[in-house]
């Protein structure tokens, strides 16, 4: 039977009535939308909605749970709202049968009519308006009458900061979440332990931020195999702070991932607490790590170990309440301590192990574990896949490009849903080119390919001969940004901007309506935000914009 449903309206608020509204002078210059929507059809040369003024809202909407949150959406977009007016100039409906992230507007001289799959969309739906303001034949602000239809290609578009190798203030982080959020990116992967820093306070365990979250020194940028002597002072955010990064992300519609490091990586937490590492092998002297690279400390497999772990991890999942998924890391675990700890042998052996890499397998299952009866799901970098197999509702991030049988087919395979984040394509603190001339703009690296925003935008997250069912599985794109050589926040956005705009593209957009030349063109639109945001933006030219 032929569903009549599309168009039920669950939630409606309120009808516009704007007979007074003054219908903008001729609009003939175009949006300029990143991503590009899938359907988007602007009337030319016709007068629009007048922005002078901003969006008058009507009491109606203003009292309904769907039309406040379409105002909070659309001013965190920097949209200006007139609330409590007698006249509306705002329609706001949920529509059902319609995808989380599907949104439609229309807009007329007379007003906008907003309609989404759920609150959620409202976010995107504020976006488009908020890049869609063009000046009018007056020079005034005004948006063009235009229909459109949108709705992302995958689901999870996500970001990753690494705060541990070098930190990044909470304002700092604001900042890159609004930006984030300009291109309707809506997962932020907050990477928040590693060897060289842990860097979320933890009630139950003091120490991690007391001694973990200072080093006795850093590698200079110039030259990273020399340290520049300098202690560092201690770095970490508060759970006040996380709450409110997290409520901040949320209110503009982006969900916090965190990522603590298990079981490598994980050398700040065993120089803050040592009996949870093979603390017989020789030599076993812990210290927050000061050099960059893969370290030996991992995690030993004990049951204090488990301990620690599960109380950490509570905290975790009490500070991020929306994260679906927990990121359990699991990239680049050495063997070597688990090969030469007496104690780790004689755990392969009473276990049944075959191997030391088995240890870290033995660990993707218990964190997978944990996670379930905190009712989420553990993420974690393609190597949980290397020893066996994992959980079979556990995430894979793809991100080892040059490792052979694909990680990503050896996902899909394994019917394991997949976030991409390639280190072919989308690790932005590497290298996009012609640099500055000064030194500190040297990007981390050993990929001499340039990772340009052209680079980025060529990538295809949908690969050839998938099967529906793995099509399926492939839920997000993610670009790492990872901080051994960004010390600050103006390094950190030259590194991400504009990259991040292809970024964006790609993930939403189908990749049938890719066009470099007319994308470079709406890069170029967002130059004025750029400037009016003070983002140290990445010129055409090589130049960092401040
Ligand atoms: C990684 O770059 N080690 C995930």
């Amino acid at each position: 039977m032929k569903r009549p449903a599309n168009f039920v309206i669950l939630l409606l608020c309120v009808q516009m009535s704007a007979l007074n509204a003054a219908p903008s002078a001729a609009v003939h210059e175009a949006p300029s939308v990143i991503p590009m929507p899938v359907s988007m059809q602007v009337k030319a040369g016709e007068p629009g909605f007048s922005m002078s003024e901003g969006i008058k809202v009507h009491y109606s909407v203003s009292r309904c749970e769907v039309g406040r949150a379409a105002i909070r959406a659309f001013m965190a977009a920097g949209l200006q709202m007139i609330p409590e007016e007698n006249e509306g100039e705002l329609t706001v409906a949920i529509e059902s049968g319609k995808g989380k992230e599907w949104y439609a507007l229309e807009v007329t001289p007379q007003g906008i009519s907003v309609r989404v799959g759920s609150e959620q969309a409202l976010h995107y739906a504020a976006q488009t308006l908020a890049h869609s303001v063009v000046k009018d034949a007056e020079g005034l602000p005004a948006l063009p009458c235009m229909q459109v239809e949108d709705e992302p290609l995958l689901p999870y578009r996500g970001l990753m900061l690494d705060p541990c190798r070098h930190p990044q203030t909470v304002e700092q982080t604001r900042k890159m979440l609004r930006i984030m959020a300009r291109y309707k990116l809506n997962r932020f992967h907050w990477h928040l332990a590693d060897d060289q820093g842990w860097r979320i306070e933890i009630k139950s365990y003091p120490r991690l931020t007391e001694v973990g979250s200072r080093r006795e020194e850093t590698p200079t940028l110039a030259n990273h195999e020399v340290g520049d002597g300098t202690p560092t002072e201690p770095f970490y955010f508060t759970q006040d702070e996380v709450r409110e990064i997290v409520a901040y992300a949320n209110s503009l519609g982006i969900t916090v991932i965190p990522e603590i490091e298990v079981p490598g990586h994980s050398s700040a937490a065993i120089a803050a607490y040592p009996e949870l590492g093979n603390t017989d092998v020789p030599g076993y002297a812990p210290r927050v790590a000061t050099t960059w690279g893969v370290l030996p400390y991992t995690y030993a497999p004990r049951e204090n170990t488990l301990k620690f772990l599960e109380n950490v991890f509570a905290e975790v999942c009490e500070l991020f309440p929306r994260a679906e998924f927990v990121h359990i890391g699991g990239d680049e675990a050495p063997r070597e301590q688990w090969d030469n700890s007496p104690f780790a042998r004689s755990f392969m052996q009473q276990n049944g192990l075959r191997s030391s890499g088995h240890i870290q397998h033995w660990f993707t299952h218990r964190m997978a574990e944990m996670m379930a009866r905190h009712g989420r799901r553990i993420v974690g970098w393609d190597e949980i896949m290397d020893d066996g197999e994992v959980p079979s509702d556990a995430v894979v991030m793809y991100w080892r490009s040059w490792v052979r049988p694909c990680a990503l087919r050896r996902a899909l395979r394994a019917g394991h849903e997949v976030i991409q984040s390639p280190d072919s394509h989308f690790y932005f603190n590497f290298s996009q080119g012609k640099l500055p001339a000064n030194p500190q703009y040297k990007p981390h690296g050993s990929l001499t390919a340039e990772q340009d925003w052209r680079h980025v935008y060529s990538y295809n997250p949908i690969p050839e001969n998938l099967t529906p069912e793995q099509r399926r599985l492939i839920i997000g794109l993610q670009a790492n940004c990872w901080s051994e050589s960004i010390a600050d926040g103006r390094k950190l956005e030259y590194q991400t901007v504009p990259r991040i705009c292809a970024l964006a593209e790609v993930a939403w957009c189908a990749p049938t309506l890719k066009n470099e030349a007319e994308f470079l063109e709406r890069i170029r639109a967002q130059y004025p935000w750029f400037e009016a945001q003070q983002i140290n933006y990445r010129r055409e030219d090589g130049s960092p914009a401040l």
